[in-house]
């Protein structure tokens, strides 16, 4: 703990020298969401605020395309990730050549790409979406048939919930892919009146026994406001640690699954970044601008 402290008391110091902020995914661990964080939230939510942050430095507690999204939509500020290897299944399983391949193949279908993708994938869709808002962008086109990108569960999750046909890719959250409909089955019997949430990411199956699907931010706005006296939240495992604090009279069952890539982060490399500057986030200029115009238009929706 003192260790923690120490690096926890080097950040809020170094964040005042040099003008940063720190914005953390609901996936990091407490000590970085409750004690260095600025801004916390999801995808949608952090991309957001990195259109409002008014400071030099934008340290991103997430993975790197998170902290590609903040550079892409701030050109002219200094972006860090703590680690430089946190990745993400689903941005590593498509590439902007595999992008225009699937135009070919359908051509004149919108091209939707999840947030969970490189800049350069985004620079060659029609916009972006996340969890939070991927039915709300489906709809938008108000066409039969849309292509999105690459997340095979959240494509079929969002067919079901719009009644839009849904070409996807074969791409799967390593996280949310492990959580199966006997588990789900399971967990209620061995915790009655047990509420289930879920993140879109799961499979379908999983989705359709739960009592709510709905992006990190979604889950915890739930929690907030139904006030379920039992609730398991089937996601990443932070999530759970993070609301738990806020909410000491809940009982939050317990089973999850860590994501190794968010994992990276820690006060200690946070600390590391602000103090020798790394590892800054580099993305050249024209892709990046095409990018921009994807998560603009999202932003707009
Ligand atoms: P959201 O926070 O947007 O729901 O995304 C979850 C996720 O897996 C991010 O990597
Ligand atoms: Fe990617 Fe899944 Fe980890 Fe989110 S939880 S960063 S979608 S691997």
């Amino acid at each position: 703990w003192a260790f923690l402290a120490e690096d926890a008391e080097a950040i809020l110091r170094l964040k005042r020298e040099r003008n940063a902020v720190i914005l953390a995914h609901n996936y990091q661990t407490p000590e970085i969401f409750h004690c260095v964080a600025d801004i916390v939230g999801d995808s949608l939510a952090l991309a957001r605020e990195a259109t409002r942050v008014d400071a030099d430095v934008i340290v991103l507690a997430g993975v790197y395309f998170m902290a590609e999204t903040a550079k892409i939509l701030n050109p002219g500020k200094t972006v860090l990730i703590p680690d430089a290897g946190a990745g993400c299944s689903l941005a590593d399983s498509i590439t902007a050549q595999d992008v225009r391949l699937m135009r070919q193949a359908y051509p004149g279908l919108p091209v939707i790409a999840y947030v969970n993708t490189s800049a350069a994938v985004k620079a060659e869709v029609d916009v972006c979406c996340t969890s939070g808002n991927a039915a709300r962008v489906v709809k938008s086109f108000g066409v039969p048939k849309v292509i999105m990108l690459p997340d095979q569960y959240l494509a079929k999750n969002v067919a079901a919930e719009t009644g839009v046909e849904i070409i996807s890719w074969a791409g799967q959250c390593e996280v949310h892919e492990l959580f199966t409909a006997a588990d789900v089955r399971e967990l209620r019997a061995a915790n009655p009146g047990v509420t289930v949430l879920v993140h879109p990411e799961c499979p379908p199956e999983v989705v359709a026994e739960a009592d709510f699907a709905g992006s990190t931010a979604a889950m915890a706005d739930y929690v907030g406001t139904k006030r379920p006296s039992r609730v398991v939240l089937l996601t990443e495992c932070s999530m759970s640690d993070n609301i738990a604090v806020q909410y000491p009279d809940l009982d939050f069952v317990r089973p999850c699954n860590l994501c190794p890539h968010m994992k990276k982060i820690t006060l200690a490399n946070i600390r590391k970044a602000l103090e020798e500057n790394q590892h800054e986030v580099v993305v050249a200029p024209d892709v990046a601008e095409r990018a921009r115009g994807s998560v603009e238009r999202m932003l707009v929706l």
